[in-house]
């Protein structure tokens, strides 16, 4: 690799909502951004990977009530197990915060007060739902009602999931609160306004500037072209949250203060680690700033995100990655299938990588949906991981152990065919960079299939039969391990744990950084499993305990 200086970076993901489970789509993001990011530390950048729970909102303050617990036990009990299910998906956090911290109340406050001395907030009354019994305004998702077009009843406020049509909650027919049941009653109020259209010009340039991904860019258009509203950015006590300074029972809304969480996550981390906090928000450094996110969330990054950062003069993203959603067997995830699968169930039963491995093996740079179709992925990732990539490993391996002490020959007997596997890794490099992940795995597994090809036609396993073709055994296992060694390279932001028991048989490291040439009478450590095939058997018992969950009525 060129002797470039390394590029600092700072990496997020969304931040999940403290009032449920993770599941398998929180985890196709997750894993999308880490494979991003342990790519970039393997090649030797400074890459800063946070993320936080998204803590505020009605939504958590009614959980908690449910339960009867504070919305603080409620957070924290939720973020310990987010943590724990991260985690054990093997996603590398350098820092996970919460959206309800001292660091997050200091920057909506100082962000909000920038706006307002740019003149960029509006304040003016509003008239809506109210829920008399709870005292509680009431979001349009909190309303209930029958359909003004279909009559179908028990549909909700702005939308019919019988006739599709849409609506506002005002036109419900015997509308009634969600909460309560009881009949809302319009209410005034006043609120707290973003002035967006004010940044337009800005927005025009930001959407043109070539950074985001076209699909993105163009949904983003369509609201832009449609006329920019002002956004509300207020919500009435009771809220959980944090109240507008100098505004008594005003409260930011969730969403504004969300993605300032990920300021806030960051300048935790740097708190913690003497990182530098400016070179990264201040505008006019050479620091870069990418945001991954499902594709239901890009106008809060798209649109409302850089208008925020720009008034408060504060750096805009380089760009946002947007994802697809995630579908199981070909359709949305459903309780009832036992296709609902949450990041916990899924650890009882499998493998952390074997699903990193078939994520990467399907993820492109679009914003196109992702099908994790489960008979395919046990056949994937036993052919691909099991099959091709540690069947070189672990063909050779017990030769090397039998008849030469471990230890790989003096010279290489196949140097060009190393060299051209090393070379390849300039593509791999550029379609992770690209996130077009399953190119990348594409051609690594084009290149188990050279390597296992290579042993098939040398046979070592006859050879060691014969007299004299020792130096020959040696020869062509030496080269098979080389060839692993360079794949699990590749494969080491995909397969982190894997890679690290490489390394320790191998006994180097495998970052990209420390591929240059073939490894020549290098010492081996004793070769250990480093991964199972998957028994289909443990997917039916996943499904099947998924599918237990959603009927179980104490855990619905
Ligand atoms: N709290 C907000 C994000 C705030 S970011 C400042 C939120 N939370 S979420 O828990 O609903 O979703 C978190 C992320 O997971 C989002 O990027 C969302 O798009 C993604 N996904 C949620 N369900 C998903 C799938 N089924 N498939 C893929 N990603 C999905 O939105
Ligand atoms: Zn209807």
């Amino acid at each position: 690799m060129p002797a470039t200086a390394p590029r600092k970076i700072l990496v997020t993901s969304a931040l999940p909502y403290a009032n449920g489970s993770l599941h398998l789509g929180h985890l196709l993001e997750q894993v999308q951004t880490d494979i991003w990011v342990r790519f970039q530390k393997s090649r030797g950048h400074d890459c800063t990977y946070v993320c936080a729970d998204d803590a505020h909102g009605t939504a958590i303050m009614l959980t908690a009530e449910k339960l009867g617990i504070t919305p603080q036990q409620q957070i924290d009990s939720i973020r310990r197990e987010h943590e724990r299910d991260s985690a054990g998906f093997l996603i590398g956090f350098d820092n996970f915060h919460t959206t309800h911290s001292p660091e997050n109340r200091y920057w909506c406050e100082e962000i909000y007060r920038r706006l307002k001395d740019n003149g960029h907030i509006a304040t003016r009354a509003i008239i809506q739902s109210f829920d008399p019994e709870k005292r509680l305004f009431l979001a349009d998702r909190f309303i209930k009602g029958t359909c003004p077009r279909c009559k179908t009843g028990d549909q909700y406020g702005d939308n019919c999931e019988a006739c599709g049509a849409t609506y506002s909650p005002g036109e419900l027919i015997d509308p009634v609160s969600a909460i309560s049941g009881a009949t809302p009653v319009e209410k005034e109020s006043t609120h707290f306004f973003f002035k967006l259209p004010e940044l337009e010009e800005m927005l025009r340039g930001w959407l043109d500037s070539g950074t985001l991904q076209p699909q993105v860019a163009n949904k983003l258009r369509e609201w832009t072209e449609a006329g920019l509203q002002e956004w509300d950015i207020s919500r009435d006590a009771p809220y959980f949250g944090f109240e507008i300074p100098g505004e008594p029972d005003k409260y930011f809304y969730v969403w504004l203060d969300a993605p300032i969480g990920y300021i806030a996550s960051f300048a935790h981390y740097c708190e913690r680690t003497g990182h530098d906090f400016d070179s990264y928000w201040q505008p006019g450094h050479d620091t870069e700033l990418y945001h991954f996110i499902g594709k239901d969330i890009i106008n809060f990054h798209g649109l409302f995100w850089p208008a925020m950062l720009h008034s408060a003069g504060l750096r805009t993203p380089t760009a946002i990655f947007a994802h697809g959603f995630l579908t199981v067997n070909g359709t949305k995830m459903s309780k009832s299938r036992g296709t609902f699968i949450n990041a916990g169930t899924y650890l009882e039963h499998l493998d952390a990588e074997y699903l990193r491995y078939y994520f990467a093996a399907k993820l492109g740079a679009t914003m196109d949906d992702i099908d994790l179709n489960l008979e395919d992925f046990v056949l994937r990732v036993n052919s691909d991981v099991v099959g091709k990539i540690v069947n070189i490993a672990s063909r050779c391996a017990g030769f090397l152990r039998k008849g030469f002490d471990n230890r790989l020959t003096d010279s290489c007997a196949e140097a060009a065919m190393v060299e051209e596997f090393i070379a390849a890794g300039e593509d791999i490099a550029q379609r992770y960079e690209q996130r077009e992940f399953s190119r990348a795995i594409r051609e690594i597994v084009a290149l188990a299939d050279r390597a296992n090809q290579y042993i098939d036609d040398r046979k070592p396993w006859a050879l060691a039969k014969r007299d004299g073709m020792a130096q020959e055994v040696h020869d062509i296992c030496s080269v098979g391990i080389n060839l692993f060694r360079v794949l699990m390279t590749y494969l080491k932001p995909v397969l982190p744990a894997m890679a690290a028991k490489a390394e320790t048989f191998l006994n180097t490291s495998l970052d990209w950084t420390a591929l240059s040439r073939p490894l020549l009478a290098h010492p081996l450590a004793e070769f250990q499993p480093l991964i199972t095939r998957i028994d289909p058997r443990q997917v039916e018992a996943m499904v099947e305990v998924s599918r237990e969950a959603a009927t179980d009525p104490n855990t619905r």
